[in-house]
C-alpha cells in the first residue's frame, strides 16, 4: 500500500511499562491465578475493546478449563476523560449462572465500567465473580467499595495506552504502555 503521508511520522508514546515488564507481572497474575482457581472450570470475560491483548496473553497462561466470552463496553468514546455513561455494544452469547466468572479487564480508571459490569454480571447469578486488572488508577477512582481481586500495577493518574488500549482508537497495537502526558 502506497504511503500517503510520507511526512507525517507515526509517534511512539514514551514508554511507561515496557514489553518485559508486563510479561513478567502477566506471568505472576496467572501464577496467583491458577494457584486460586485450581483446576474449577472458569469463564473468563473480555472487556472489549482494551483488554484484549491483555486477555489474549493471559489467556496462554491460565492451566484451568477456561470458556471465553466476549462483552463490549464503552464509557471513553473519543475522549480522555470518562463520559459516566457506560454502553454496552456487543453482549454475551452464552448464559452465566452456576459458572466461576473472572472478568479480565486492562484498566480501571474511575471503576464506572467495572462497578457497572459486577452488577450487570452479578444478575446472572454466576457461582463466582472475580475481577482482574492489568492497570489500577488509585487518583481517579469515583467508585465506592470497588472490588478488584488481582491487580497488575497500580498507576498514577496519567493518560495511558498501547497494549490494547487507546486514544481515539488509536495506539492499541503497540507492545508496550505508554503515556501520552509527560
Ligand atoms: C476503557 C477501558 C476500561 C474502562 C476503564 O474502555 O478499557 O474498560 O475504560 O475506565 P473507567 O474505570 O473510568 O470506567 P473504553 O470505554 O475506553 O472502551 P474501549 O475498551 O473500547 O477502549
Amino acid at each position: 500500500m502506497s504511503d500517503q503521508n510520507p511526512e507525517v511520522k507515526y509517534f511512539e508514546p514514551p514508554v511507561f511499562l515496557s514489553e518485559s515488564e508486563i510479561k513478567e507481572r502477566v506471568r505472576e497474575l496467572a501464577s496467583r491465578i491458577n494457584e486460586e482457581y485450581g483446576n474449577n472450570e472458569i469463564t473468563a470475560i473480555c472487556t472489549l475493546k482494551g483488554s484484549v491483548v491483555f486477555f489474549s496473553d493471559l489467556l496462554r497462561l491460565l492451566k484451568m478449563p477456561v470458556t471465553c466470552e466476549f462483552l463490549g463496553v464503552s464509557s471513553y468514546g473519543d475522549h480522555t476523560e470518562s463520559t459516566g455513561e457506560v454502553k454496552v455494544t456487543l453482549d454475551l452469547n452464552e448464559p452465566l449462572n452456576g459458572r466461576h466468572v473472572l472478568i479480565i479487564e486492562d484498566i480501571v480508571d474511575t471503576g464506572l465500567t467495572l462497578s457497572y459490569l459486577l452488577d450487570y454480571l452479578k444478575a446472572k447469578r454466576p457461582a463466582s465473580l472475580r475481577t482482574v486488572a492489568l492497570l489500577f488508577k488509585p487518583a481517579a477512582i469515583k467508585t465506592k467499595g470497588l472490588k478488584i481481586d488481582y491487580i497488575g500495577f497500580e498507576i498514577p493518574n496519567r493518560f495511558v495506552v498501547g497494549y490494547g488500549l487507546d486514544y481515539a482508537e488509536k495506539f492499541r497495537g503497540l507492545p508496550y504502555i505508554g503515556t501520552l502526558e509527560g
